[in-house]
């Protein structure tokens, strides 16, 4: 049995951004610790690894071989721009019925957001004032700071976790000068360098400062950068991101390897999604959604890699990936969180002859997402206990564009498949288990 530390006392969760995805994430846990609803979707909850071998082997859930926090110890906390508290943004988001969320109305009542560390020229389209007065980004982290300070007294809180559900910000292009050392980071903070220094980066900062793993479920480039791998280590707290691995993008890195694995070649691959939430409305802005179309676009490099198979993946005409792979995202209300992605494929087989493939699938945004923040919030805090700091690779399985050391050329792992591996092989050695690469 594993030699990790137990998870004892509380665990606080604190997310910034109580839209859509929290407050669906929230109410399902409340709801499922009241015996109301299931956590259909979860890994840590569902999920069986193989451990040992041949006549040895047995089939655990992830709870009987780590010591994973109970739901029930569990306790919310949250930052918006806007100051409805879980219960009213749960209605307000219109994601789950109301039958599915009065039950626990009292207790999403409590969940009042704190102040947000916010800059409108991250996300123009939203205008709520929430939002904390900050004289410099270095005064944004310590704000931060102090936020967490009270939320773990306040709450009798041991441990805590802060998960970025907040919306996309604008992209921020990695800049050596600024996010390459720790140093040059703080040094940007106190400089109030606004241009290089996004909010997300001050709630990154100060969770790790303050003990705290942070994740980064949007695209943005905030713990994607050496500064933060440095503080990472310094602190040994664990980080992981980024964009949550939901519906389109799921799809996709679970059917690319069908045509890689087959040897079939691939000319081109049309995404495109209609999504009518605020998430879809700050993504309608063209510099969040450039920030969401480099996460996305990144799926297919490792998966089909036309250096490897140029017969095969080097025909298209698109410069970076040569086949073309383009993806869209629309904004169009009349569809709330209930987005629709449409995948065109264009294949080739035997002689190059051109197939088509089309996938449609009609999804459902924060009902996909929740259960990923349920599953990275326990297995960070589980990877804080057992020792374990800085990328945590292992949890790439649940997202879209997963951290890696470019500037060693590590490259990323795409493919679902072998993230599903990496993450029963991350369980396995937790538990004390060794890691092996059979296929169940
Ligand atoms: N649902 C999915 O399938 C999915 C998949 C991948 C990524 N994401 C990302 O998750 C995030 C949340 O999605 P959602 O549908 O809940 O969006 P949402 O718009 O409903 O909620 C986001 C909330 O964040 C708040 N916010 C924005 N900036 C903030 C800041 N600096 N501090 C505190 N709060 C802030 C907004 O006011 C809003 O209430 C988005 O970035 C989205 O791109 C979602």
């Amino acid at each position: 049995m594993s030699n990790v530390k137990k998870a004892d006392g509380k665990l606080g969760v604190l997310v910034v951004g109580l839209g859509a995805v929290t407050s669906t994430f929230m109410t399902g846990v409340l709801m499922t610790r009241k015996g109301l609803a299931k956590p259909v979707g979860s890994m840590t909850q569902y999920d069986k690894i193989r451990v040992g071998e041949g006549e040895n082997k047995k089939y655990l859930k992830y709870n009987e071989i780590v010591p994973l926090a109970d739901l029930n110890d569990i306790v919310f906390g949250a930052w918006d721009v806007y100051p409805a508290n879980a219960y009213e943004s749960a209605i307000n988001c219109e994601v789950l019925k109301e039958k599915d969320i009065n039950p626990v109305k009292d207790e999403l009542e409590k969940i009042v957001p704190m102040k947000a560390a916010f800059d409108h020229n991250y996300a123009k389209r939203l205008t709520g004032d929430n939002v904390k007065k900050c004289t410099s980004r270095w005064d944004m982290v310590e704000q931060l700071r102090e936020d967490i300070r009270n939320f773990k007294k306040e709450n009798g809180v041991d441990r805590v976790v802060v998960l970025w559900a907040a919306s996309t910000e604008i992209y921020v292009p990695v800049d050596e000068k600024v996010h390459g050392t720790l140093a040059a980071l703080e040094a940007a903070m106190k400089a109030d360098d606004k241009e290089h220094i996004a909010p997300s980066m001050c709630y990154a900062y100060a969770a790790l400062a303050e003990g705290a793993p942070f994740i980064m479920g949007a695209p943005n480039t905030t713990v994607d950068i050496p500064a933060m791998w440095e503080l990472a280590e310094k602190t040994k707290m664990p980080i992981a991101g980024k964009d949550f691995k939901t519906g389109q993008t799921l799809v996709k890195s679970g059917f690319a390897p069908i045509i890689g694995t087959r040897c079939l070649g691939l000319n081109g691959w049309f995404s495109t999604n209609i999504l009518g939430n605020r998430d879809g409305l700050v993504l309608d802005e063209p510099a969040n959604f450039r920030t969401k179309e480099v996460s996305k676009l990144s799926t297919l490099e490792s998966i089909l890699v036309p250096e490897d198979q140029p017969d095969l993946y080097g025909h298209g005409n698109d410069e970076d990936t040569q086949y073309y792979h383009k993806v869209r995202i629309n904004y169009y209300p009349p569809r709330n969180d209930n987005k629709e992605g449409w995948d065109n494929i264009d294949i080739f087989g035997w002689m190059g002859y051109p197939m088509q493939i089309k996938i449609n699938f009609l999804c459902r945004d924060s009902i996909l997402a929740a259960p990923l923040c349920l599953d990275l919030v326990l297995l960070s805090d589980l990877a804080a206990r057992c020792g374990r700091y800085g990328i945590q690779r292992f949890l790439s399985f649940f997202l879209k564009s997963p951290m890696h050391d470019y500037t060693k050329d590590e490259v990323p792992v795409n493919h679902l498949f072998q993230q599903y591996v990496m993450l029963k092989n991350a369980i396995r050695e937790m538990g004390g288990y060794p890691a092996d690469e059979a296929i169940d």
